[in-house]
């Protein structure tokens, strides 16, 4: 995880830096730390906690300089101190790092650099990174394999001063070589008083982006932590290197060929990536969803129509071929492929499995040509999906991935990809992503469903056999901005509740069908924000062992939005309550003469999407009882937003 962020122009470096650390800070927040280079000397300023602590290190209101490098950390190696905070250091001060990702054979190549007489001073990973530079700066004639290097090295450098490029064509080399030996994931940004007023990069498997604008340019993990100062963007592959200074940016391939790069212009609202008045970033998304819900179909479905899916060129003829799905995510994501899943199978009839991408990656998957793997992720830079999604490809399947961000890493590795368009998520727990989410794959199945010539009969909706026309089930989708406003308009009920429980130690949600994967999201989002030990289990399999959990005065969550199931699921309710548990019902039937203790009612729509209205319920209880506890409810414990090591 980490975020970095790069400077390079006429102003003051240190305020853009910590503007963009904080807008990453989402990325991890362990530590955090910059380092500028002034009168050809590297200023170092960092420490552990957040952001905000570097503005009161003695020293930083004298940072002068015009360019620097700036890291905040997600702890993985060496716990979060101010030895392990970036930047890093070479031993002889020459080289500053920071780096985001996993160098996963820094031992051997610490052990590699011990011998050389090089001392470490940090746990981590990365210190390896400057001293590597400095070894093949300092060893021209070696290169990664030992051996000398190759001089057919086509380095042409946009610039005049012969010193500075002999300097820069060196580091350079040297920067290509030490990559060479990382195995693992790197986005890399690396400053030296050797080369004065230039910052080189490179990545592998970790995002990085150039933003660039009048005699300026920027680097950033994302694109979002740089759009209020512009909107013009190089989006760096694999194994490219950039040298830049605040007029030029030249891009390298690992062969250091000289190539010219495309800028891709975004159109996001910086303003979105603000609180805009509410007292958090959680809170504001959770209210923006009406909104985001209305994005995400754009014009995509529009009644009577066939859905606008102009950016997806899946033709019917690939389709009738394909025997299986796959949808494989991480956390909410994958909750959101399990509604998909519901979709699928019933709108376009195709076998669906959903899958953990952590797990997919290790267990030799079924996977063909005739397979279509979707990747679900909001950030687009989650390393397990994108691992999950090569290896998918390598075996001949089709990939398409559903993201929230433009360009990031997955949607530059899958052969299809559709956007959410939600807006920048700032907040660790993910809200309108997943409502956004269930919302494109209700659009995407009805799509599949006509390009396969089942958009002519009725939908089975549930166990009890009810159908519904496919153009009812457009209008429920086009209803549900409408409806999600009218949950959001009191929320005195699930307050009450919060206040009631929110000292409690564990929690348990219920729910029957595609109600159990909603219980599932609302226990993530009550274990990540109010560290409340919480379950989720299909309210039928509650007998078969976890019954014995539920004791007097227990807070139990049960969702209850499929008719079909509704005796079943008040049955398994009342047998909790038999055992004394406490009852919150997140519902669309009519439950009056019940002896429930809080029914939540929200609007009734089909089952098949019924997860969009009911778990709105669930992310504001999550969000109030965290408020009671006092917590950060942006910001909880051990999280990030990305989660880019694997
Ligand atoms: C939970 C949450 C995580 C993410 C997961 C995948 O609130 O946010 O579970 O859903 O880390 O992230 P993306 O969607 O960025 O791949």
């Amino acid at each position: 995880m980490c975020g970095i962020i790069g400077y390079i122009g006429p102003k003051k470096a240190s305020n853009i830096l910590i503007d963009g650390l904080l807008a990453l800070e989402y990325r991890g927040y362990d530590s955090a730390g910059i380092a500028t280079i002034e009168n050809n000397e590297i200023k170092i300023m960092k420490d552990k906690g957040r952001v905000k602590n570097i503005l009161n290190l003695e020293g930083y209101n004298e940072l002068q300089g015009t360019y620097g490098i700036a890291h905040t950390r997600w702890a993985t190696h060496g716990k979060p101190s101010k030895e392990n905070s970036h930047p890093h250091f070479d031993n002889s001060n020459t080289f500053a790092v920071v780096h985001n990702g996993i160098i996963e054979n820094y031992t051997e190549l610490r052990n590699f650099l011990i011998e050389k007489d090089y001392t470490f001073y940090s746990q981590t990973d990365t210190e390896v990174i400057p001293n590597l530079i400095h070894y093949y700066y300092s060893n021209p004639n070696i290169d990664s394999n030992g051996e000398n290097p190759d001089s057919s090295y086509d380095i042409v450098l946009d610039n005049n001063d012969s010193t500075k490029v002999n300097n820069t064509s060196r580091i350079l080399v040297a920067i290509t070589q030490a990559t060479k030996n990382l195995k693992g994931s790197y986005a890399i940004e690396v400053i030296s008083p050797l080369i004065p007023d230039t910052i080189i990069v490179s990545r592998k498997d970790s995002p990085l982006v150039i933003g660039t604008s009048n005699g300026e340019n920027f680097i950033a993990s994302d694109i979002p932590a740089l759009l209020t100062y512009t909107r013009d963007f190089y989006l760096l592959d694999d194994n490219e290197f950039a040298v830049i200074t605040k007029n030029s940016i030249e891009f390298y391939n690992e062969k250091l060929e000289n190539h010219k790069k495309e800028i891709k212009n975004i159109e996001w609202d910086a303003s979105a990536a603000e609180k805009n008045g509410f007292e958090d970033f959680m809170l504001k998304e959770i209210f923006e969803q009406p909104n985001s819900i209305r994005e995400t179909i754009g014009s995509r479905l529009k009644l009577n129509e066939k859905c606008n899916f102009d950016d997806l060129e899946i033709s019917s003829e690939y389709l009738k071929n394909i025997n299986k799905i796959f949808i494989v995510a991480c956390g909410t994501a994958m909750h959101a492929g399990l509604v998909g899943k519901n979709l699928f199978e019933k709108l376009c009839k195709i076998p669906t499995e959903v899958d953990i991408a952590s797990e997919f990656r290790y267990r030799d998957p079924i996977i063909d040509e005739k397979t279509l793997c979707i990747y679900v992720s909001q950030s687009g830079e989650t390393a397990d999906t994108i691992a999950a999604l090569k290896l998918a490809k390598s075996k001949g399947a089709k990939t398409l991935a559903i993201s929230n961000v433009i360009g990031s890493s997955i949607t530059r590795e899958a052969d299809y990809t559709i956007y959410t368009h939600a807006g920048p998520e700032i907040a660790v727990a993910s809200t309108k992503a997943y409502t956004s989410q269930v919302t494109l794959f209700s659009i995407l199945a009805i799509h599949f469903a006509e390009l396969l010539g089942y958009d002519k009969g009725d939908i089975t909706i549930n166990s009890n056999g009810e159908t519904i026309t496919l153009e009812d089930f457009k209008k429920d989708i086009l209803d549900l901005p409408k409806k999600v406003s009218i949950i959001l308009e009191d929320t005195s009920l699930i307050k009450k509740f919060a206040d009631e429980a929110y000292n409690e130690k564990d929690m348990f949600f219920l729910g029957r069908g595609i109600d159990q994967t909603v219980a599932l999201e609302g226990s993530l989002k009550l274990k990540e924000i109010t560290y409340i030990h919480s379950d989720a289990y299909a309210s039928g399999e509650l007998k078969h062992g976890p019954i014995a959990l539920i004791e007097n005065g227990i807070h139990v969550i049960s969702i209850l939005t499929d008719e079909s199931l509704l005796k079943k699921s008040i049955s398994n309710i009342q047998e909790v309550i038999t055992r004394g548990a406490k009852t919150m019902i997140v519902t669309n039937q009519n439950l009056e003469n019940n002896n429930f203790d809080f029914v939540i009612n929200i609007p009734e729509t089909s089952p098949l999407i019924s997860p969009i209205l009911s778990v709105i319920p669930l992310q504001l209880l999550a969000y109030y009882i965290s408020k009671n506890k006092g917590l950060d409810v942006d910001k909880p414990r051990n999280l990030a937003k990305s989660v880019t090591v694997e």
